[in-house]
């Protein structure tokens, strides 16, 4: 950990040993940014009210013990009693060169002390009807949170928990059987799952209910379904496998790490229900009411003032999504031995959820040793404020949204890189289109709401995705030129930006062009070369926070700062035509922060494009 601050730390926790007794040792430190200095100490508020001096003289004290030799060039009390704090810059220097070192002999940043085994559920669409924005969201979110948690160290098991079971499956499969899988209709299941769904849905309630009709033989198929009769589960099979291959279509065009390795849908657990629920019973956890097997948790009230059921057997004793969710706790505990157990899933389905946890842990299937914790993703709204809709009011069809996208980041291209092959401009588009879907998703609060604007999400200003990627796109064409220039220099013995500082493998693991040298030392001279030294070793602190609290917005904020100090710095500071010296230096901090804009773009499952 090459942090600044956090070295800091044991320092100012000795001087406050030192100033207040060995018992004030593990005190926090208060670490907060400073508008005057690095950063400031507030811990000397707090502590003068514990031992009743004045904050100041609190202050006072600590700084005389306080050995910083080496580490800050200025320690100045101000305002109630902060400690201002300014780091030295050669030491600023040689922790970001240790970086630079470190990072070249292959060394992973950011590894977390403690590997855990996280459970992650995400994404999770239903089979047969259309993937909406919000399970775009969950998608999203989810997969950069496994990305994070895995560059921590963490082992992460990825669960799709697809609703591929319950009661509108007698009525699809009837559907599918009478239509013919080889039909265009069936083919619908594919390409426009919703319209397959609604014309199941609308025989079903259109159906004269005789003897033969649609829906009494909708109402035995689910029967048969659950029955186990073979010649109706292997229809159903088809039908899945019909829905995974549009599921699997849509995180293709994403770029999301989810494979049929990792789904395990509500029909996964339907043989451990009946016991799940007859144990419930036994323990005196569920009771019948109302002729259904329920359980009344703690602390859930409903709108009449009574205590809140979750219903775990309807009183046709069958199960429903209460019940399967109980059964993802105790396997996820039990047999994939997790220690976190992460549902990133819709905000609205909180109550849902937290009953669910206070169920298991109430029937020790959740020891306090384990986390289960609901990412609520909050919904997407449309211009009007409401659930994002299409003009004519149907649901949003996801791949001609994404579609949506990439034609107008295409547009944009096509306009500013004419110079640009078909070829490379088409990738472009692909991985900027995408990108700013991705990035809109994940850079607001994730359990906040927010409004699908493709106008805005496609800004080149602001905290979007094209404006990191753009810094990123920018960072690999002064590399190239640096590399073009070293290499037409090399004859004259003049190695300068030799292919092994800066080459276009900069960023990489040194494989391109790294040659034997070892990357150029980086002087910390120019104040924007100041301020992006400071924030570049910033990243293992943040990124150990998002896995904590699991928040990529904050992820998404720091490369937005990354970027906009990184074109503070190439406003301020000429890097190619820098004299010898300055320029391999100014080329291995674009190389750094290129491989940190590059590195957490992909942890936010977003391409680094090439051009842009
Ligand atoms: N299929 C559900 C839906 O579309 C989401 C499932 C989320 N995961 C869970 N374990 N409940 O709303």
């Amino acid at each position: 950990m090459n942090n600044p601050a956090a070295l800091v730390v044991p320092r100012v926790q000795t001087a406050i040993a030192s100033a207040f007794g060995n018992e004030f040792r593990e005190t926090d430190p208060v670490i907060r940014p400073s508008q005057f200095a690095d950063i400031q100490i507030n811990a000397a508020m707090a502590l003068a009210k514990k031992v009743g001096v004045p904050p100041r003289e609190a202050a006072a004290r600590i700084v005389a013990g306080l050995d910083l030799d080496g580490l800050c060039t200025s320690i100045e009390i101000s305002g109630p009693g902060f400690i201002n704090l300014t780091f030295d810059g050669t030491w600023i220097e040689e922790l970001l060169n240790a970086e630079v070192a470190a990072t070249a002999a292959g060394a992973e940043t950011g590894r977390t002390a403690k590997p855990q085994r996280v459970v992650v559920d995400y994404s999770s669409p239903n089979v047969a009807k259309e993937m909406h924005v919000g399970h775009l969201r969950t998608t999203v979110v989810g997969d950069s949170l496994v990305r994070v948690l895995e560059a921590l160290g963490h082992t992460v098991i990825r669960q799709n928990h697809i609703g591929d079971w319950g009661t509108p499956f007698g009525m699809l499969i009837e559907h599918w059987l009478e239509i013919g899988e080889d039909s265009p209709e069936a083919a619908l299941l594919v390409e426009d799952p919703s319209a397959f769904y609604q014309a199941a849905r609308a025989k079903f309630d259109n159906s004269a209910d005789g003897e033969d009709g649609f829906a009494t033989r909708a109402r035995l198929r689910v029967v048969a379904l659950q029955g186990g009769d073979a010649e109706t589960f292997a229809v159903w099979e088809r039908l899945v496998a019909q829905s995974k291959r549009y599921f699997n279509a849509i995180y293709r065009i994403l770029g999301i790490s989810l494979t049929d390795d990792h789904i395990a849908g509500e029909s996964s657990y339907d043989a451990h229900l009946a016991q799940l629920c007859q144990e419930l019973e036994n323990s005196g956890i569920a009771r019948v009411s109302d002729g259904a097997l329920c359980t009344f948790p703690a602390g859930f009230i409903g709108r009449d003032d009574q205590p809140l059921p979750l219903i775990i057997r309807k009183s046709d004793g069958g199960y429903g999504y209460g019940t399967t969710d109980l059964a993802t706790i105790r396997y996820r505990v039990r047999e994939l031995q997790a220690n976190r157990v992460l549902y990133v899933v819709g905000a609205p389905q909180n109550v849902h959820l937290r009953m669910v946890i206070a169920t298991a842990t109430d029937a020790g299937w959740l020891p306090d040793t384990v986390e289960a914790t609901h990412v609520q993703i909050g919904n997407v709204l449309g211009e009007d404020g409401k659930i994002l809709k299409s003009r004519s009011g149907a649901p949003v069809k996801l791949m001609a949204l994404l579609e949506e996208a990439v034609d107008r980041a295409r547009a944009v291209i096509d306009a500013s890189r004419p110079e640009l092959s078909d070829a490379e401009r088409a990738v472009t588009a692909r991985q900027v289109g995408i990108g700013a879907v991705k990035y809109a998703d994940l850079a607001t609060g994730h359990d906040t709401e927010y409004v699908f604007d493709f106008d805005r999400m496609l800004a080149l200003t602001g905290n979007t995705g094209p404006y990191v990627q753009y810094a990123a796109a920018r960072i690999r064409s002064i590399l190239r030129k640096a590399w073009v220039l070293a290499a037409a220099n090399f004859d004259g013995g003049t190695a300068g930006a030799g292919p092994g500082s800066a080459g276009p493998g900069g960023e990489g693991s040194g494989s391109e062009g790294s040659g034997s040298a070892a990357p150029a030392a980086i002087a910390v001279v120019e104040p924007a070369e100041r301020a992006l030294a400071l924030h570049l070793l910033e990243y293992d602190a943040m990124l150990e926070k998002v896995g904590k609290f699991l928040e990529p917005h904050r992820l998404c904020g720091y490369l937005f700062e990354l970027a906009q100090l990184f074109t503070a710095f190439y406003d301020q500071c000429p890097v190619l035509k820098a004299e010898a010296g300055v320029r391999e230096s100014r080329l291995a901090l674009c190389a750094l922060v290129l491989r940190r804009l590059s590195g957490g773009l992909e942890l936010l499952g977003i391409e680094t494009p090439e051009n842009m």
